[in-house]
């Protein structure tokens, strides 16, 4: 039986062998995309390339992305759902399309030697049965028909056969492939049987090839790529179950050793339960193997979100080493122990990794004891949540207990106003890095802005950030410019920028309507969507302002709290697209 690491590397030398080239996983945080907190599929970092731009590598790539999707938490427990997983994927840019992808997913899949081995009769596919924005997809129905018998494809509609990510950007029909799990085997299904099956999760899907060639707007099909891509998704989980043979991701060995230390710290029954610790504790060290940290907002809020609910649940299950001491370490250590040989950061990051989950158990414990007596004085589930960070699910269940009933929407209009709120606060939190608030990242955060001005300023105004990362040591900016930097530009925006230093500007922060700041041309981060009140920085000497940029923060007060600033490296990361590394003296 292939192990999950022997489906990886199969999957890699499969496609190697057919010209791709192999990429390695980017962060779950997204480098270049400030519309979303974490990568949710493997095209997400690729969007440029499916657009257009030139990939360093070539038109042919292979990867296995990590990838978080938080959406179907309440599904998790359930035999097929995570918020964690694995995406291999295969990719034109441009090159091949239909013919191809059809035919290697197919052979991945079934062939016994290069392959998977997996049973050609229990695949079912679906194909898109077309609408106003593109035809019924006949072409991959007549090509899969060379390989699987016509009944067991099914035309289905954009709701499940249409991929694309936001409102924005590529998109295009796409062709699923589905395997059945159950022991006894299905045989022929009509397409009202099959959907029945699908539903009963007695068959999963397992590959969705999308044929990337529309263009997205605002929620609207627009027209077409200048290029026709694929773009393919395999869960790593969902494949891994179909070959070892399981009905569900948690008996395979990804989950395996995770699952035995859970039954080992508790005698009680409840399979969704453990599954549910399970699944959120392995999600939450590939989270902080990322450097993201538990927090009250944008990631780190997610991260505690789902690691207050392992604890929850772990007290479902009452753990051995329950009360106030950490239990979910251990669980931790094994997620740790079949990861560290996947995803190297995982090996370097696990002492931070098992006690920040372990510093967050103490601290929610602590919550919950202070939120159970605020509970008992009267309950109000927004303040609990917020000022507590009491779940609303927590509270829902402990106002049942006590037959109290709880106003369910007068609390989401609530909570929706303070998200409001907070996205304008943290919209600086894509800027990269910034999870890391300490002096240095800060620093660079503000020698980012005055770097930003001085290209613009040297180079000229059509020079837009196109994507940034700031550590405590360096900034890197990536920018719209096409040609290399002379050594004269690059000395000429370091002079602006270290006389700019020199001038002590003050660094002003402003919230200001949406539609006031983009008339006084505040620097936007691309492709992001902001709220119609938004936090503008505001770089400004007594000769007037030098930079406006869209931004929650932190920065420090006034520049001349930054020392020197020297551009270290300046280099091409695509078409039209440089990069510069900077750093302070
Ligand atoms: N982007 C496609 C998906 O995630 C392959 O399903």
């Amino acid at each position: 039986m292939l192990s999950s690491n022997e489906i990886r590397q199969k999957f890699l030398d499969f496609f190697q062998k057919r010209g791709h080239k192999i990429l390695p996983s980017a962060s779950l945080v997204p480098e270049n995309d400030p519309s979303v907190l974490f990568n949710t599929a493997g095209m997400q970092p690729l969007v440029p390339y499916l657009m257009g731009q030139k990939h360093p590598l070539g038109n042919r790539l292979v990867n296995i992305q990590k990838c978080v999707r938080t959406q179907d938490i309440d599904e998790v427990g359930d035999n097929t759902h995570d918020t964690f997983f694995e995406m291999m994927g295969n990719w034109s840019l441009g090159d091949y399309f239909k013919e191809d992808a059809i035919k290697w997913s197919y052979e991945f899949l079934t062939n016994t030697d290069e392959g998977l081995g997996l049973d050609p009769k229990r695949l079912y596919v679906t194909c898109f049965e077309g609408d106003e924005n593109a035809p019924k997809d006949t072409e991959a129905f007549e090509i899969w028909k060379k390989y699987i018998p016509e009944n067991r494809i099914y035309f289905m509609s954009a709701k499940s056969n249409w991929w694309s990510v936001g409102d924005n950007g590529p998109c295009g029909p796409d062709t699923e492939m589905f395997y059945d799990v159950t022991s006894e085997g299905l045989g022929d299904l009509t397409k009202e049987e099959y959907i029945q099956a699908d539903e009963e999760q007695k068959v999963v899907e397992i590959w969705n090839d999308v044929f990337m060639q529309y263009e997205k707007r605002d929620g609207k099909v627009i027209g077409k790529l200048s290029q026709t891509n694929v773009d393919t998704g395999s869960g790593l989980e969902r494949i891994v179950m179909a070959v070892q043979g399981k009905d569900n991701i948690f008996d395979t060995d990804l989950f395996e050793k995770i699952m035995s230390k859970i039954n080992e710290l508790t005698n009680n029954e409840n399979t969704r339960a453990k599954r549910i610790v399970a699944d959120h504790i392995r999600t939450s060290v590939l989270m902080i193997s990322d450097s993201v940290v538990p927090g009250n907002s944008g990631r780190g809020y997610i991260l505690r979100r789902l690691l207050r609910r392992a604890i929850r649940f772990s007290d479902v299950l009452e753990f051995k080493h329950g009360g106030t001491e950490s239990c979910l370490r251990y669980v931790a250590q094994e997620v740790v122990n079949k990861y560290e040989d996947v995803y190297e950061n995982v090996k370097l990051l696990e002492s931070k990794i098992l006690v920040e989950i372990g510093k967050e158990e103490k601290r929610f414990r602590l919550t919950l004891k202070n939120g159970l007596k605020e509970f008992e004085k009267g309950i109000d589930p927004f303040i609990l949540a917020t000022t507590y960070g009491f779940p609303i699910e927590l509270t829902l269940e402990l106002a049942k207990e006590k037959s109290i009933e709880i106003d369910l929407a007068d609390f989401n209009t609530k909570m929706a106003e303070h998200q409001k709120l907070s996205q304008t606060a943290s919209a600086g939190m894509f800027k990269g890095g910034l999870a890391n608030h300490n002096e240095e990242t800060v620093k660079l955060h503000t020698a980012h802005h005055l770097l930003l001005a001085a290209l613009q300023q040297v180079l000229g105004k059509s020079v837009k950030q196109r994507g940034s990362n700031i550590t405590e040591e360096r900034l890197r900016i990536d920018f719209t410019f096409d040609r290399k930097m002379t050594d004269e530009e690059k000395k000429q925006v370091e002079d602006i920028v270290n006389e700019k230093i020199k001038a002590g500007l003050n660094v002003l922060r402003r919230e200001m309507p949406l539609i006031e700041a983009e008339k006084l041309g505040a620097e936007m981060e691309f492709g992001a969507k902001y709220p119609e009140v938004v936090s503008v920085y505001f770089i400004e000497g007594t000769e007037g302002v030098f930079s406006i940029e869209f931004c929650g923060g932190p920065h420090v007060t006034n520049t001349n709290e930054l020392k020197t600033f020297k551009i270290q490296k300046e280099e091409a990361v695509a078409q039209g697209i440089r990069r510069i590394k900077a750093a302070l003296f």
